[in-house]
């Protein structure tokens, strides 16, 4: 909605009026507590800007706040048997074949993986976090044997069940992809560089804001160049569209989680606020893409 969409913009250019911004950290701890912080800070500020604009301002913001949730997505729920989790993120996955998002998520990285290619004159490694049943991994790692693109990819995820499910289905299809099992808010046991780009779908809003902050200054230690983050755009009308689309494609197992998942997409404005906290010193944007989603790219390398 383009009203909610100008007061977030106007609610992050006065916090970065009002204080000195980004804010300092050096731990993770300290990172964690900031991210969350300053997304409260952003959306009182929000609240703030509405009751200015006056008109419907105020009320959609109020309504668009009284949306926000925080029930945990049974895909989340340590208490939901991994065979039903499995079977979700299965249907997930051909939800977004049916709708051809993984041709939308290939092109916010391909961009990086040519330029990073020119320059090195090598492969890009791709590592996707929250790769759930390995879809987006596996259709890249097949599209680039076909196609020629010079990427390695490395899927994870935190459910071990799925990283055996995504490396059984790479070995059986001879697809060249791999799967780690991954906390994706704490990368420590990877190497320093070992990838280019960290790349993750339609997950953010799995996430705290202090956790994704800690997800992208991690990223900046293990990745080169590049933290690529595409999820569902928040907005009024997609609460309504997103569980209709989950029920109507991907049939009812996906509804519940479609209907708490609109409810927690985070506003463009509070993904650029928690990147440029993390990532000081990259390049960030947050753009909309069709249809209906957000698309954060930060840049280092
Ligand atoms: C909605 S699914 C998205 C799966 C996939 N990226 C897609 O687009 O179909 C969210 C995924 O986040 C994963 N997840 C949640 N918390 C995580 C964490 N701390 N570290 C890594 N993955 C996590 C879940 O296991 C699940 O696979």
């Amino acid at each position: 909605m383009l009203q909610l969409r100008a007061l977030n913009r106007r609610a992050l250019r006065r916090l970065e009026r009002e204080s000195p911004f980004p804010p300092p950290w050096q731990s993770m701890a300290r990172l964690e507590a900031l991210g969350d912080a300053w997304l409260e800070r952003l959306r009182d500020a929000r609240r703030g800007e509405a009751r200015l604009a006056g008109g419907l301002a105020a009320p959609v913001e109020a309504l668009d706040r009284a949306l926000r949730t925080d029930t945990v997505e049974l895909l989340d729920r340590p208490d939901v048997d991994p065979a039903r989790k499995l079977h979700m993120v299965r249907t997930l996955a051909r939800q977004n074949r049916l709708l051809r998002s993984h041709a939308r998520f290939l092109a916010t990285v391909a961009p990086h993986v040519r330029a990073i290619h020119e320059r090195e004159g090598r492969p890009a490694r791709l590592l996707e976090l929250a790769s759930g049943a390995g879809e987006f991994s596996l259709a890249c790692a097949a599209h680039a044997a076909r196609q020629g693109l010079p990427v390695e990819v490395t899927g994870s995820d935190i459910v071990p069940e799925y990283v055996a499910a995504a490396n059984e289905r790479a070995r059986r299809q001879a697809i060249p992809a791999r799967f780690l099992t991954l906390n994706a808010f704490d990368l420590s046991e990877l190497p320093a560089g070992a990838f280019d780009v960290v790349f993750i779908s339609q997950s953010l809003h799995h996430f705290s804001g202090g956790q994704l902050a800690m997800m992208m200054a991690q990223a900046r230690r293990v990745a080169t160049t590049a933290f690529v983050g595409v999820d569902g755009r928040r907005g009024l009308a997609l609460v309504g569209l997103v569980p209709v689309l989950a029920a109507v494609v991907g049939g009812p197992v996906l509804v519940h989680d479609a209907t708490v998942s609109a409810r927690k997409f985070y506003a463009e404005a509070e993904l650029e606020l928690l990147a440029r906290i993390a990532l000081p010193d990259a390049a960030v944007t947050v753009r909309s893409s069709h249809p209906g989603f957000s698309v954060l790219d930060a840049r280092w390398g």
